[in-house]
């Protein structure tokens, strides 16, 4: 009897437990459940199974590592020349740490991001050869009516890093999200490459991740809009070529609407 009254009460609670997360459309999970593919909170297979976007999901997917392994690495490395300042900075173990303190990233990646992320890195930084924006020192990127995030004297806001942040509206914002002030040290993301790496899966996260599932082509618009304006069409070609390549070697299928 008396557990009889336990147990109903349990239910009840758990009850309450469900409608209540159930109900946050769009996955803010509490961590210990698993976002489903249509974004509600539960741990049951209907929200940790297939499709499952966050939290424990169970895992019929490869770890970060065993993705991005030595060799996937080095091979685009190597293609970078000896002279590049980026070939003795960015490193796989720099990318991993990065990713490990990512909030969710390690545990919500899979091949076909990778090869997307990767296919922008690789162009952006011309196979990681570049750690600063070409002829980027030319300019500080300061933009001064930018009041939230201003500038602070002598120092360069100009492209950095695998995704090349730049300005100092980007490198306010993204210091805010990975926990450094990266306005008064922007050239951090220049000299320590675990936080060149964090820059990129910060901006991965905000402005990629979301547009994801639109297509390959959506991610070069939300990388670099500029190139998607009918005025580049080499660099989206160069991007997707990549890609396709990476895609084979992570042996996915590249998916619809690759151009933008
Ligand atoms: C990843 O992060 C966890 C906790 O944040 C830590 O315990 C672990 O050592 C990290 N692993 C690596 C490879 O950095
Ligand atoms: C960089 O500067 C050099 C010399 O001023 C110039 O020839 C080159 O076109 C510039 N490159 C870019 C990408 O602006
Ligand atoms: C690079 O940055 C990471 C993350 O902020 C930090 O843990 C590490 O100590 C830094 N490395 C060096 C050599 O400063």
């Amino acid at each position: 009897m008396a557990l009889t009254k336990v147990s109903s009460i349990f239910l009840i609670c758990l009850f309450g437990f469900y409608s209540q997360t159930a109900a946050q459309a769009y996955c803010g999970c509490s961590p210990i459940l698993c976002c489903s593919q249509n974004g509600y909170c539960g741990i049951n297979d209907l929200y940790c199974g297939s499709g499952c976007r966050s939290g424990p999901c169970r895992r019929s997917r490869v770890p970060v590592d065993r993705i991005v392994t030595q060799q996937f690495f080095n091979d685009i490395i190597s293609k970078a020349s000896n002279d590049c300042a980026g070939k003795r900075f960015y490193t796989r173990e720099s990318f991993l740490k990065a990713a490990n303190d990512t909030f969710d990233f390690t545990s919500s990646v899979n091949s076909l991001e990778i090869a997307t992320m990767f296919a922008h890195f690789t162009y952006v930084t011309g196979n990681f050869c570049q750690i600063d924006a070409v002829n980027g020192t030319s300019g500080d990127y300061c933009e001064e009516s930018n009041k939230q995030y201003p500038c602070a004297q002598g120092k360069s806001y100009h492209g950095r890093g695998p995704i090349q942040l730049s300005g100092n509206s980007n490198y306010g914002t993204c210091g805010q999200g990975i926990g450094l002030d990266l306005l008064r040290q922007p050239e951090l993301v220049g000299s320590n490459s675990t936080v060149a790496f964090k820059t990129g899966l910060w901006f991965w996260m905000t402005y990629v991740r979301p547009v994801l599932n639109q297509g390959f082509g959506a991610t070069i618009r939300a990388v670099n809009g500029l190139d998607c304006n009918g005025e580049n069409s080499g660099a989206i070609d160069a991007r997707i070529e990549q890609y396709i390549d990476y895609c084979k070697q992570l042996g996915v299928d590249p998916g619809q609407n690759l151009r933008c």
